[in-house]
């Protein structure tokens, strides 16, 4: 591996900032790019880049949960079991999931290729039961469509996950159906952010 924490992109990010501690959160975004999660060498490195201590990056890193401490599938399977997904079957659609992927939520497949969580709302109410798989959206999903769902991850291996392709293969009702297609999607276990170069774009 190549010494992330010197690259221009890191260095873009530190000269962003007045105060060098500012820029704890997208160099953490950075190194979960590089290791996949945020091992204890990661969170060393992006204390020194700020001048904090490692306890105070890590207490960062574990107040927020998209921030991963534990090694995860190359596929993150989050399905939101908040009020409206919930009453509209969401503990089904995860179940399933989870059954299919042989691991409960909270744990990663053996061949580390697909983790499963329950999160809280993800802002897509309108279109319950919602889930993400690596960040990008699908709405509308039934447990049939969530166990499907991860046999084709298991089977196609996407390369790019891009949320308008899982929703027309596994979603149903959406929040919002007019607005316009989006080609590009996520390439790594964070969400896709152009501005920090996570994003990939579908053949
Ligand atoms: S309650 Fe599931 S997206 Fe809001």
């Amino acid at each position: 591996m190549t010494d992330w924490t010197t690259s221009p992109q890191v260095e873009r990010i530190l000269s962003a900032y007045p105060d060098k501690k500012s820029a704890v959160m997208p160099l953490l975004y950075v190194a979960m790019t590089e290791y996949g999660y945020l091992t204890d060498e990661a969170i060393q490195k992006v204390a020194r880049l700020v001048g904090m201590t490692s306890v105070q990056v890590s207490s960062v890193a574990t107040f927020y949960t998209m921030y991963k401490r534990q090694p995860v599938g190359t596929y993150l399977v989050s399905v939101c079991t908040s009020i409206s997904c919930g009453l509209l079957g969401a503990k089904g659609v995860l179940d399933s999931i989870a059954d299919e992927a042989g691991v409960p939520p909270g744990e990663t497949d053996d061949a580390g290729q697909v983790s499963v969580e329950h999160v809280e709302c993800i802002g897509a109410c309108g279109g319950a039961p919602a889930l993400q798989v690596n960040y990008e959206l699908i709405e509308g999903v039934t447990p049939d469509q969530g166990r499907a769902l991860v046999q084709w991850l298991r089977s196609a291996t996407p390369p790019l996950i891009n949320g308008d392709e899982m929703q027309a293969l596994f979603g149903g009702q959406r929040s919002f159906d007019w607005g316009p297609p989006d080609p590009t999607g996520a390439v790594g276990p964070v969400p896709a952010l152009e501005g920090l170069g996570s994003t990939g774009e579908a053949p």
